[in-house]
């Protein structure tokens, strides 16, 4: 399927309307998504990406039954993940010998990927791809945008900046355009994608974001390689990500724990209860972590200045959905949050420990020293929760 963004600038990606889970098992997709990819035609003909090898062999007919297979004089991979370049094989057995414009990085990772030795053409930022009738690409590296390899390229003639991953959503459209779909369904596709996969790189989007703005380069169109195209005010998502770079965060607390025989439950609550009391204000959420998915979670925690993280004490440890959490809190490496621990227990109780142990080595700053309660909590349990709650929420600024 070929749509017309302009005259001479065609999507012919893939909506996938039915993945719910990316990156193998880690990322939930709860509204699918799309590989994107972009023909431009001017004198010459360049194909930006390819799509996931599920669709390599419908994405390389569509291309020729289009009548544009064989027009295409340039490959640009902007980045060699599977979701992109799965369909290089395909294609380049059906146009052997196309040119690929990538980076150095990205003659590794596709090399390593796919062991051919392709007619690669490294770029680095700066270098440009005259494909005529005024039509020009310029590459900019973006390395750790959220792979080593990864660049961008900006099309002068239209104005488009073509920015991989960045700017992307797991969200499928047919209507393609940011103007076009569903504006809630929208935003929080476009947070949860940020707050799990480019937190890590948060300084490197800042400086990459404030190098572009610097050329001062006209922007029609933003063209991610997932999700909508940044059509109306296409700027609105560049300063979304310069706020969400900027150690973000909403005046919001979460509570996150798991419970075998709900002690832990009503321990979370009362001391979600106590932060309510002692915050009106504020929201604060009380979520189950083995109930809920560990994505969704983690945007509640970026969107968080505070984390309050429960577990009983199970085999001398934390259960399992808790401990997964904090991995991926350890590895997305958030800065200026505040943390809290507490659980139930039996005999042991070292689950406390072992939370804010977790929370410490994830960087976040513990307010208060964590609480754990033996058992059930009884009424004068649940009334020391609270005030653990008042407290955490009396110290966040
Ligand atoms: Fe959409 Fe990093 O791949």
């Amino acid at each position: 399927m070929i749509k017309a963004i302009t005259d001479r600038v065609s999507w012919v990606g893939k909506v996938d309307w039915e993945l719910r889970r990316f990156h193998g098992e880690e990322y939930s997709t709860h509204h699918g998504s799309s590989y994107n990819a972009y023909l431009v035609r001017g004198e010459k003909t360049a194909l930006i990406e390819t799509v996931w090898s599920p669709f390599a062999g419908e994405f390389v007919e569509n291309l020729a039954r289009a009548g544009v297979l064989d027009t295409i004089d340039f490959l640009v991979a902007n980045h060699a993940e599977p979701d992109h370049s799965g369909a290089m094989p395909e294609l380049l057995r059906a146009r052997p010998g196309l040119p690929v414009y990538c980076t150095a990085n990205g003659v590794k990772s596709l090399k390593g990927t796919y062991h051919q030795d392709w007619d690669f053409r490294v770029v680095k930022t700066g270098d440009t791809l005259d494909l005529g009738a005024g039509l020009t690409l310029t590459f900019v590296e973006a390395p750790m945008l959220h792979w080593p390899d990864t660049m961008f390229c900006y099309l002068s003639g239209e104005n488009i900046l073509f920015s991989n991953d960045a700017f992307g959503q797991h969200l499928a459209t047919e209507t393609l355009f940011n103007d076009t779909v569903d504006q809630c369904e929208l935003f929080q596709e476009a947070i949860k994608y940020y707050a799990n996969i480019l937190t890590p790189f948060s300084k490197l989007v800042t400086k990459k974001i404030n190098d572009v703005l610097a050329l001062q380069l006209p922007v029609s169109m933003i063209c991610p390689s997932h999700g909508v195209i940044w059509r109306k005010d296409p700027l609105s998502i560049v300063e979304a990500y310069l706020k969400w770079a900027d150690d973000y965060q909403e005046d919001q607390a979460v509570v996150v724990y798991d419970s075998m025989w709900n002690a832990t439950r009503l321990m979370g609550e009362a001391i979600a209860q106590g932060m309510r009391e002692a915050r009106p204000s504020m929201t604060v959420k009380c979520l189950n972590a083995a109930k809920g998915d560990v994505n969704d979670l983690i945007t509640e925690v970026f969107k968080s200045k505070a984390v309050v993280v429960g577990s009983p004490t199970f085999n001398r440890g934390i259960l399992r959905s808790i401990a997964a959490m904090l991995e991926e809190m350890r590895g997305l490496g958030f800065k200026k949050k505040k943390g809290a621990a507490f659980g139930s227990y039996g005999w042991s109780g070292e689950s406390v420990k072992m939370i804010e142990e977790a929370l410490t080595g994830a960087g976040i700053d513990l307010a208060a020293p964590g609480i754990k309660l033996a058992w059930q909590p009884d009424g004068s349990g649940l009334d020391q929760c609270l005030d653990f709650g008042r407290n955490l929420a009396a110290k966040l600024s």
